[in-house]
């Protein structure tokens, strides 16, 4: 299976799963790593792991469409199955989503349906939460509203700050969405409405 990692920053998830298919956990190519991003760490990573990269900004573009239209034609060309959005800070429109109907998966750091949106980690520690989260769901035309594939849960301390936290989220992310992916891969993950079975 031919997937694309989509990155706008540090790209740590793209390392983990870039890592476990190098391992030969998950059977499949990363053909490309997108990135809107010109100055991302997570081109240097790509550079490191030899993954090629399609670098485009918004601003390099005369409308949303155009930026969107170039990244298509690149996932075309490749024939990608499968889109991979790992800290990837644009919200992608409607009509790209409905091209890659239910081949889109995406990590967000909370426990949603709770503190969807940029800071999942910060809002949960301004809300007071106990606990929450890192989630891997399918992208749906909604912002982070897609059908849930896996959770695991988080605790959150009295004296976390976003940093403290943010290192045991990142830790727990690192593990569940090259699981996530392998499961994607194997076809082990099915929708039925808006509920994941992993069979
Ligand atoms: C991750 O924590 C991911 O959950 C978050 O961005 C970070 C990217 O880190 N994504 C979102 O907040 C999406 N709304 P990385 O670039 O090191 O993988």
């Amino acid at each position: 299976m031919k997937i694309a990692v989509f990155c706008s920053g540090n790209g740590s998830n793209f390392q983990a799963i870039a890592d476990s298919v190098k391992a030969g956990d998950i059977k499949a190519d990363i053909s490309v790593m997108v990135c809107d991003n010109p100055k991302a760490f997570a081109i240097e990573r790509a550079k490191k792991l030899g993954i090629e990269t399609f670098v485009t900004s918004l601003k390099d573009h005369k409308s949303r469409q155009d930026f969107e239209k170039a990244i298509l034609a690149e996932l075309e060309v490749r024939k990608i199955e499968l889109v991979v959005l790992a800290g990837f800070m644009k919200v992608l429109s409607a009509d790209f989503i409905a091209k890659y109907k239910n081949r889109i998966i995406n990590i967000h750091p909370a426990l949603l349906p709770s503190f969807a949106g940029t800071d999942g980690i910060g809002d949960a520690i301004k809300y007071g939460v106990k606990a929450t989260g890192v989630t891997v769901h399918f992208v749906d035309a909604g912002v982070d509203t897609g059908p849930i594939i896996l959770q695991d849960a988080v605790e959150v301390r009295p004296d976390d700050t976003h940093d403290s936290l943010a290192e045991r989220i990142h830790k727990i992310e690192h593990q569940l969405y090259p699981r996530v992916v392998k499961l994607f891969v194997e076809g082990r993950i099915k929708i039925e409405g808006r509920v994941v079975k992993i069979t």
